[in-house]
């Protein structure tokens, strides 16, 4: 993208090089100066930063591979207004003067939230972190942002922890100049993780999950090649906690072996609980994680794994607490 957006990025992070050092002087008795590079540095080293300099059509990929918040908009706030504005429902945030870009729900986004002093700019994909910028310069208050931009924005300008990041309001389109198909690379992982770790909630789950929708759902006849692409998709999503292959770990994050409980669920209940979880029970919700699709897809490879129609090597390993299960196994096997 233009040279002017790289000069404006480096100027930010000079600043904010010399307010790091200021903060490291401060800090030198308790903390190495290894330990806190410059800002600047690590722009230079975050897997972003070559993407600016990429095309307009590779940037929307890879800011749509951002997983999970590809329907969210953030309201960014400089730290000096952190105290006054902690979250979206904070009374301050309809006296808020915000700026945002336009071509995008921002304004929509912000008006849901009450605020009303909004400035949109003109849709100048060559100036995507201007809103971003005069937050940061007291130039207005806040910026209200789509969240994989924002978090692009963050890591180029070297705001990590100067900024605060706020999801607002329900799921909203991805902005009009920049609607791609996903690219998965390390800088889609980095503006992911960047929005993880400042506590920003996807906009997915700002919505109640209705499960009456769900009720038209209907049971899909088996098929094992979904069968086969929801083994991918539970190996990478629902494993850590259920365990590789849907063996159940008695030790692990949920014992429950879904190979046996699947038969309990109907394909509506079965999709309740993905989407919406049981929080009561530690089980996140993973609307906004996993498609529609994919859950079917899931629902395929468990039903598969119960019939046996797909085994996997685990199955014959005695489980890690085999001793404590003695007494059910036996009347199982009987
Ligand atoms: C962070 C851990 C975690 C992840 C990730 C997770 N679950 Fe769970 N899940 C749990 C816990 C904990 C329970 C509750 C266990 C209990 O009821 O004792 C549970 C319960 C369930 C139940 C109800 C089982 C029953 O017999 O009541 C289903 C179905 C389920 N999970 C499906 C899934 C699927 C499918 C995925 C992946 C798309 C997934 N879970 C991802 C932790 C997780």
């Amino acid at each position: 993208m233009s040279g002017k957006l790289k000069v404006a990025a480096l100027s930010v992070a000079a600043v904010m090089t010399i307010a790091g050092g200021m903060r490291s002087v401060a800090n030198a008795e308790s903390m190495p100066p290894q330990e806190a590079p410059p800002a600047a540095d690590a722009a230079a080293e975050s897997p972003c930063h070559p993407l600016m300099s990429q095309s307009p059509a590779r940037i929307a990929g890879v800011l749509n591979g951002v997983e999970r918040y590809g329907s969210t908009y953030v309201l960014v706030v400089p730290q000096r207004l952190a105290e006054s504005i902690p979250n979206a429902k904070a009374p301050g945030v309809k006296d808020l003067k915000v700026a945002v870009e336009g071509g995008s729900s921002a304004a929509a986004a912000a008006r849901a939230v009450g605020i009303t002093q909004i400035t949109e700019y003109a849709d100048e994909s060559s100036a995507p972190f201007r809103a971003l910028q005069d937050a940061n310069d007291g130039k207005v208050d806040a910026a209200v942002m789509w969240a994989p931009l924002a978090g692009l924005g963050i890591l180029e300008l070297g705001l990590d922890g100067v900024v605060n990041v706020i999801a607002i309001d329900r799921p909203h389109a991805v902005p009009a100049a920049y609607t791609a198909a996903g690219i998965n690379e390390p800088c889609a992982a980095a503006i992911r993780e960047e929005l993880d770790v400042s506590g920003v909630l996807p906009a997915e789950l700002l919505v109640p999950v209705e499960i009456r929708p769900l009720l038209t759902r209907r049971v899909p006849p088996a098929n094992i090649e979904e069968a086969h692409r929801g083994e991918a998709v539970f190996n990478q999503v629902c494993a850590r906690c259920h365990g590789q292959d849907a063996v159940a770990d008695p030790k692990g994050l949920a014992p429950v072996d879904l190979r046996y409980s699947i038969r309990r669920f109907s394909f509506p209940g079965f999709n309740y609980i993905v989407l919406n979880g049981r929080p009561e029970r530690s089980m996140p919700p993973l609307r906004g994680t996993v498609t529609d699709e994919q859950i079917r897809f899931i629902y395929q490879y468990l039903k598969a794994r119960s019939n046996k129609v797909l085994t996997s090597d685990l199955d014959n390993k005695p489980p890690a607490s085999a001793q404590q299960n003695q007494t059910p196994e036996k009347g199982t096997n009987q």
